[in-house]
Parts: structure tokens; C-alpha cells; sequence
């Protein structure tokens, strides 16, 4: 057992779900929301704040500033929260509120930007406001997880490694792209140990990361309304674009059987096992990563009225909401329980 005095000093990496009896493949479910900062990025936020502290960039005066749609943001308060660092977050209407209380509880700053981009998406404006921020005071600090090589090179030293410790005959990896961090950090982990894994990249319907025309997007984490900067595209084989419905139902399917994952988590396997019932891969053995867990998407992905207003009645039913009889139905007796006549 592991005993800590930072919070970002702890960080499950080696839990995997075995996805076969849910969806019939050999699809192993890579788990990185256990930590203090619930997601993946402590791995990023922690290696760039760790390389800006080597490099001098970051002073015991500097404030932090960065855009996230939420987990950066965590992630970051909690290290800035440690580290005596001020940090302010800068976010859109997407991000939950659950996320932004969590970072106002750490002690960070959190601004939402409300003006879309020539995108249709938030992430323009964000920088913008970025842009603007750091030209009037040289005390923020942008760690700019878009451009931070950092954030890459958190996943090749860590995520990879110890991917393939479990699975060294691994012959598929899906990876979903918002900055691409994690997939350039495995994708150039894998070809340059020479392992012959597939590495598909899975991305959301509607994001133009990979090209393809922006459109409505309402989960956040994955899919960017701008071509990731550190994405290079001659390390991934292949690209999937997974609508939001099918990501719901995904994150539905697995929340039946007791595993309640965030949508990025539901977008991956969706196209995990799409990809693998394409091929008729019952022989591969496949890693999808989850990068959180749901419970911050209880009013968005797990909430009816959400899922109704945004993608209408049809998708509850084919997403297996619970059946509302079951609410009205008798209380089932609990085992064992002795009733008096
Ligand atoms: C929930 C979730 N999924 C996926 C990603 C994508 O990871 P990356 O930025 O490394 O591409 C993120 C990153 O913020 C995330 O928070």
C-alpha cells in the first residue's frame, strides 16, 4: 500500500476490465481514472508542470492559466492546490458543473467563455481569451496542453509501458484524441520499441481533428473543433468517428452491468468493438483506454431529461434506460429477511 503526502503522488496504473463477457471480444479496458484528479490528465498536467518547474518557467509568483473542457482543469488544481501555485481554468458551457465545482473547491479560478469559434465550437475563444490574458501580465503562466510536448511524453513514459507490461502480444490499441496527447505518447512508445500493434485513433462524430466537417458536439473530452498540433498523423493506422448516440448507448450498456464510465470511455469501446466485430477479431487481443470515470456525468450522459432534450426518445429506449415501472412496481423483499405472519 502506498503511503502519500501529495495527491498527485498516486496514480493507479496497472487495472484493466475485461470487456469479454460484456461484448462477446478479447477488448481489455485500461483504467486511468483512479487517482485524486479522477482522469489520465494527472499524467499530463503533472509532467508539464514538473518540466516548466525544471526550466524555470514557472515561479513560486507565477499564476497557472490553461484551457480545459474539465479534467485538465482538475488535474492542475489539485497540483496548483499542492504546490502553492494560483491556477485559473478556462472552460465553455460544455464542461460539467460537477467539474467546475470541483476545481472552485481546490482553490482555482474557473471562467466559461459563451461566444462560439468560425468552428462552431468554444476552443478559439478560449485561446483567444488565453492570448489576451498572458499579454497583459507576465506572472501567467500558459502550460498550453495543445502544443505542451509534455503532455505526449507523459503517455511514452507511463501509459505505454505499462500497457504493454500486461500485454506484450497486444495486436490492437484504441485511443481516443482530444489534445492527442495520449495517442502520440503510445503511438510513438509502440513503433519505436518496434511492437507491431494496430493504433487506431477514435475521435467524436462532429470534430474536426482528423478533417472532416464540424458539427454538434455536446459530451466532453474527446474531438477538438481545431486540428490537434501535436497530432502526427503517420503514426496512426487508422481513424474512427463515433457518433454521440452511440457513445451513449456504450456508456449505458456498461453502466448495466455495473461499470459507470465517462462518455470519452463509451465513445472508445464503441468503436472498439464496431472495429472488431468489422474484422471478426475474436482471436486479437485488443486495449481500449478509459481516461475517467462517470460520476461526473451524472446530469449529462447518465440523466434522462438531458439525453431526451438533446438526442430525443428514441435514443432511451435503444440505450436501455431503466424501465420506469420499475420505480412503481412492489419493493422485492430483501433475501433472507423473516416476515411475522
Ligand atoms: C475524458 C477525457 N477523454 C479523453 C481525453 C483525451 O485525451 P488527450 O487530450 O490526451 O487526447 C481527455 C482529455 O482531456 C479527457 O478528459
Amino acid at each position: 500500500m502506498p503511503v502519500i503526502s501529495a495527491p498527485h503522488a498516486f496514480n493507479e496504473g496497472s487495472l484493466f476490465v475485461d470487456l469479454e463477457s460484456i461484448f462477446g471480444y478479447r477488448l481489455y479496458l485500461k483504467c486511468e481514472g483512479f487517482n485524486f484528479a479522477g482522469s489520465i490528465k494527472l499524467k499530463a498536467a503533472n509532467e508539464m508542470v514538473e518540466s516548466a518547474e525544471r526550466d524555470g518557467t514557472l515561479k513560486p509568483d507565477s499564476v497557472l492559466v490553461e484551457s480545459s473542457s474539465g479534467n485538465l482543469g482538475v488535474a492542475l488544481s489539485m497540483i496548483a492546490a499542492s504546490k502553492g501555485y494560483r491556477f485559473l481554468c478556462v472552460t465553455d458551457p460544455r464542461c460539467n458543473l460537477s467539474t467546475k465545482l470541483l476545481m472552485e473547491a481546490l482553490g482555482s479560478q474557473v471562467h466559461v467563455v459563451t461566444d462560439l469559434d468560425e468552428n462552431g465550437g468554444f476552443l478559439g475563444t478560449r485561446l483567444e481569451y488565453l492570448r489576451a490574458l498572458c499579454a497583459s501580465d507576465d506572472r501567467y503562466v500558459w502550460l498550453s496542453q495543445y502544443t505542451n510536448a509534455g503532455n505526449w511524453r507523459a503517455h511514452y513514459r507511463t501509459t505505454a509501458p505499462e500497457i504493454a507490461g500486461h500485454f506484450p502480444r497486444l495486436d490492437v490499441l484504441f485511443v481516443g484524441t482530444g489534445t492527442a496527447g495520449t495517442l502520440m505518447g503510445c503511438a510513438r512508445w509502440f513503433r519505436e520499441w518496434h511492437r507491431p500493434v494496430r493504433i487506431v485513433a477514435v475521435d467524436s462524430a462532429g470534430s474536426v481533428a482528423f478533417g472532416g466537417p464540424p458539427g454538434r458536439r455536446m459530451i466532453p473530452g474527446l474531438g477538438m473543433s481545431m486540428r490537434p498540433p501535436l497530432l502526427d498523423e503517420s503514426y496512426v493506422d487508422e481513424v474512427i468517428r463515433v457518433e454521440e448516440a452511440d457513445t451513449i448507448r456504450t456508456c449505458h450498456r456498461l453502466a448495466r452491468r455495473g461499470f459507470l464510465f465517462g462518455g470519452s470511455t463509451g465513445t472508445v469501446v464503441s468503436a472498439a468493438t464496431e472495429w472488431l466485430a468489422r474484422q471478426d477479431a475474436r482471436e486479437l487481443t485488443a486495449v481500449a483506454i478509459a481516461p475517467d470515470l462517470g460520476e461526473r456525468y451524472l446530469d449529462t450522459v447518465y440523466q434522462t431529461n438531458w439525453l431526451q432534450d438533446l438526442y430525443g426518445e428514441q435514443l432511451l429506449d435503444s440505450a436501455g434506460m431503466p424501465d420506469p415501472a420499475w420505480d412503481e412496481g412492489p419493493a422485492p423483499r430483501a433475501p433472507g429477511r423473516r416476515h411475522r405472519p
